[in-house]
């Protein structure tokens, strides 16, 4: 049976938390194939509010095996807090399985990521500070510890020590901070991480095989987003991993030709946390109007997003690079009260007119939005639950974004619940 990808397609926070929890209802497994604790994913059930970092967005059903994939940064601290705290509300996560692939977050790559954003001042990213991007640089310069480093403690050991070598005189002589007790460090893997996340280790890539071969059905879960890609988003202002549909194959270990539908989830607006250019974003009423109804507030850091209305020209690129076979829309209504929406159908930049992004960085900081307008619904949306409950305005809304990206929408969300969504069909 076929894979199927969930893939986030603007800046992150799409809702893709809520989508993999309401797709999990017919799957077996669910994997996170990438990223690590900068993700924050949302579901809500019955008012009860889960903000998932970690954890694949099944892990609500019983019936789902989830499964932390290779290409996933893990601390373990967070995990374990994680897994302790679903276990608090009454959910079972002894069923989770962590590739033992997956690069670990060490103390140093959390400090180093506080450390360069500090230093790079007005340049600054905006990163999370959860040391993704040092983890992903280690593991690129193959001198990273891998979660099955934890269940060797002499290997651990050796590594860490090897690693350290470099980190402490970067620590103190760069950044003139106090250089890591590496016995400390390593006691506290080793003796408090390590037995907790040891049973949950496994070959993941032959369970996914396995689970595909004998007709089991696997959903594959990114986090962050198309544009925060580090091949394909707004360099240098991404994530340093591949959260794009390719990232799926190889952050899980499968082929190509085993996944055939890719769904890209897009907000009905655009939002941004951290810095980076963003052609569509608003100030003032708008913004305020979007951040305050769609709450925009970082799930994970708390930060208020950047907001700016739906542009066509991210989602084209993004049906391109995901190979998306369609889209849910969410948070369509967060934009209930407009009298007037805007969707961005192309840019301008020196007498140039783009149907996607200029692939050059200075040419897409200076773009300017081509709008349409289009009349509001200005009706509450929360509680549609039919295509008939949706005012013709809103309809039209959705079927104009679809035409213009060239996708089918075939879910829309109305509201942050699990049952608060729409089949769409044009
Ligand atoms: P993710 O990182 O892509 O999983 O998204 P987040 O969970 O970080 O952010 C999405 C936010 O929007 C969460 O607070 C969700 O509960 C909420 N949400 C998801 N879908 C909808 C929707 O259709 N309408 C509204 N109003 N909120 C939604
Ligand atoms: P989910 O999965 C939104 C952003 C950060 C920063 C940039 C790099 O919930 O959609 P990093 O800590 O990854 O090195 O930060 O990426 N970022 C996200 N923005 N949603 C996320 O995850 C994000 N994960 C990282 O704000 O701009
Ligand atoms: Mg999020």
């Amino acid at each position: 049976m076929p894979a199927t990808v969930v893939v986030g397609t603007q800046w992150g926070d799409e809702g893709k938390g809520k989508l993999t929890d309401l797709l999990a209802r017919d799957m077996d497994v669910v994997v996170r194939y990438q990223g690590g604790h900068n993700a924050g994913h949302t579901i809500v059930v019955g008012g009860e509010v889960f903000a998932l970092q970690l954890v694949p967005s099944g892990v609500l059903y019983p019936h789902i095996t989830p499964v932390i994939g290779n290409g996933v940064v893990v601390d373990p601290a967070v995990l374990i807090e994680e897994m302790d705290a679903l276990a608090g509300r009454g959910v079972d996560t002894a069923r989770l399985m962590v590739s033992g692939n997956a690069h670990l977050i060490m103390p140093y790559h959390q400090e180093l990521d506080r450390l360069t954003e500090r230093f790079l001042g007005r340049n600054s990213l905006g990163t999370t500070k959860r040391g993704i991007g040092p983890a992903y640089a280690d593991k690129a310069a193959r001198v990273g510890l891998r979660v099955q480093d934890l269940l060797d403690p002499k290997i651990f050991r050796q590594k860490l020590d090897v690693a350290l070598r470099e980190k402490n005189p970067i620590l103190a002589k760069v950044y003139n901070r106090l250089p890591l007790d590496g016995a400390a460090v390593a006691d506290r893997y080793l003796d408090e991480y390590a037995p907790r996340i040891a049973p949950l280790v496994g070959d993941t890539v032959s369970f996914v095989h396995e689970a595909l071969s004998a007709g089991r059905s696997v959903l594959l879960e990114g986090a962050q987003a198309t544009f925060l890609d580090l091949d394909h988003g707004t360099y240098p202002f991404v994530t340093s991993s591949n959260p794009i549909a390719g990232g799926a194959c190889t952050g899980a270990g499968v082929g190509p030709r085993q996944i055939d539908t890719v769904i890209g989830v897009a907000k009905a607006y655009v939002t941004r946390v951290g810095a980076g250019p963003f052609p569509t974003e608003c100030e003032g009423e708008v913004s305020d109007l979007l951040v305050e109804r769609g709450h925009e507030f970082g799930t994970n850091t708390g930060r208020r997003r950047r907001c700016g209305w739906f542009d066509a020209v991210m989602l084209r690129q993004a049906v391109r690079l995901n190979s998306l076979s369609e889209v849910a829309l969410t948070k369509l209504d967060v934009l209930d009260p407009l009298p007037v929406v805007k969707v961005c159908v192309g840019y301008e930049a020196d007498g140039e007119r783009f149907e996607y992004p200029p692939y050059h960085q200075s040419v897409l900081h200076r773009v300017r939005p081509v709008y349409e307008e289009m009349a509001g619904w200005q009706e509450d949306l929360s509680s549609a639950t039919t295509l008939s409950d949706l005012p013709e305005a809103a309809r039209s809304y959705v079927r104009f974004l679809s035409e213009q990206v060239g996708t089918e929408v075939r879910l829309v969300g109305v509201g942050p619940g699990r049952d608060q969504f729409v089949h769409f069909a044009a």
